[in-house]
């Protein structure tokens, strides 16, 4: 596809600036260009069609089924956008004072109530902006905890399990803790003897997320939890899979000590392609001092922001959080009331009918009812036929469904993460597996037309560490000859 640049011939217009209401202002000379910039030029119906061509190139859940593990691609119901631009909340300042935001902090602090009830810990700041930045923030909370008791320097190892979402070790090591893992035993649960062996007076915490990344509860969360306080330490929940458990157990009651919640994995968001999200994180009373601030309070009938709490780590992000995220989270859990239960059943539901349809033709490393995902490993077709998980994710995008996601969580060889969502239908996930099937058969029969895949789109195998490291993001006008992309 040619690009708009390319495309471009002096004198077409799309559109005319309209003549000012008011005198020109003078530019004064030193400031004015020398020559026009060099903008695309095309008429209106070119311009209209190349980004509708553009458009009609992307993939989204709104075109097709997007089970990508770990990362909860669910439907963002329309009803939530049109709440979300409601004047009073698409037109509000983040400066307006609190009197004139009474509406706003009304529903932040009851989108706070429902955090706290879901997740069985009663002190939650909405601030961070996503779930590694709610990770970031809890470990922030773990050293004000500790230095607050003179544990500060003695405490500095944070333990993850070997399953852990790649961000956990990133914000442990941003956080400045040292950072240890612990092994996951044969049936998927956390290895409690090596976890027994790793845990001293040294440790700060654990992060965990339950269920893992294999999509597996861990049966002996409530050891893990008596092993962590038992030495003194915390315990950090990674809340993106709350999606299996909502309304079904609460991370508070597991013994967790700090959350945080993924709004945008968890209670919708338009969020793919990286954002908007909301992290927020719920803490026991014990941590609630060390909150960000502001915080959200209620006196009687009015609402305010609190920024007098001073213990307070301080602020993590600007203003008050990702309002937007929060207006449409907050929709969400209102449409769904109790029956966000059966969200997350029918979330686990799907999952395990996937699973239970595709184990005889793929591995299945853990042979144990799933969670809300599931992890299958190609390392047998690749033993057998040479065709990989990659393969396979490069065939789906044929028959138009995204991949799954793969090579994670690492402890699986060739691994095919997959997460249905509850919002898709019987017939959408026979699709997926009737696909799935067939592939398996190609890569016995034609093993190459799984290597050489996909076959139908615009692009096929791309160079993605050359895609990474040597992006070409603007037009070089002729000064690059790699820059003129006609794929
Ligand atoms: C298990 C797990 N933890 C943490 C995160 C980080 O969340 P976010 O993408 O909102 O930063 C993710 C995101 O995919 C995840 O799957």
């Amino acid at each position: 596809m040619e690009l708009i640049y390319e495309k471009s011939k002096p004198g077409r217009r799309a559109g005319r600036i309209p003549r000012p209401d008011l005198p020109v202002a003078p530019v004064p000379d030193a400031l004015r260009r020398t020559s026009p910039p060099r903008l695309p030029e095309v008429s209106e119906p070119e311009l209209v069609r190349h980004f509708t061509a553009l458009a009609d190139r992307n993939f989204g859940i709104d075109t097709g089924f997007y089970p990508l593990g770990s990362c909860t691609m669910k439907h963002n119901p329309r009803v939530n956008e049109r709440v979300v631009n409601l004047p009073g909340f698409r037109d509000l300042h983040p400066l307006q004072e609190d009197e004139g935001a009474q509406g706003a902090l009304d529903l932040m602090w009851r989108l706070e109530q429902y955090l706290i009830e879901m997740t069985g810990l009663p002190g939650i700041s909405l601030q961070p902006a996503a779930g590694s930045q709610g990770e970031l923030t809890g470990l922030m909370l773990m050293r004000a905890y500790f230095a607050d008791r003179g544990e500060g320097e003695q405490r500095d190892t944070i333990i993850t399990a070997d399953t852990a979402h790649g961000t956990n070790p990133a914000s442990v090591t941003m956080a400045g803790y040292k950072l240890e893992k612990v092994a996951t035993d044969g049936r998927g649960n956390l290895d409690l003897d090596d976890l027994r062996a790793k845990v001293n007076e040294h440790t700060a915490g654990l992060m965990l997320t339950n269920p893992s990344t294999l999509g597996l509860f861990d049966e002996g969360i409530e050891q893990v939890a008596e092993i962590f306080h038992g030495a003194g330490a915390l315990l950090y929940y990674d809340g993106a899979n709350l999606n299996a458990v909502v309304g079904k157990s609460r991370p508070g009651d597991m013994g967790f000590d700090i959350v945080h919640i993924n709004l945008h994995k968890t209670f919708s968001q338009p969020h793919g392609g990286g954002g908007p999200g909301g992290g927020p994180i719920a803490v026991r009373d014990t941590i609630e001092p060390y909150l960000p601030v502001p915080r959200v309070v209620r006196d009687g009938d009015t609402f305010r922001l609190d920024r007098d709490r001073p213990k307070s780590i301080g602020r993590v992000r600007g203003f008050a959080g990702p309002f937007g995220v929060f207006v449409r989270s907050y929709a969400f859990m209102r449409a769904y009331g109790p029956s966000l239960q059966e969200m997350s059943e029918v979330a686990v539901l799907n999952a395990n009918y996937l699973l239970a349809r595709l184990r005889a033709a793929y591995e299945l490393p853990y042979g144990r009812l799933c969670m809300h995902e599931f992890v299958l490993s190609a390392r047998q077709l690749k033993k057998e036929h040479g065709v990989s998980a990659l393969d396979i994710a490069k065939r789906l995008m044929d028959f138009d469904i995204h991949p799954p996601t793969i090579y994670f969580p690492l402890v699986v060889p060739e691994a095919l993460m997959i997460e249905p969502t509850e919002t898709e239908t019987k017939e959408r996930l026979d699709h997926f597996v009737d696909v799935m099937l067939q592939i398996a058969r190609e890569a016995a029969d034609s093993p190459e037309l799984l290597q050489d895949a996909p076959h139908s789109r615009p692009v096929r195998r791309l160079d993605e560490v050359r895609a990474a490291k040597q992006q070409i993001v603007r037009h070089s006008f002729g000064a690059s000859p790699t820059a003129s992309a006609k794929g």
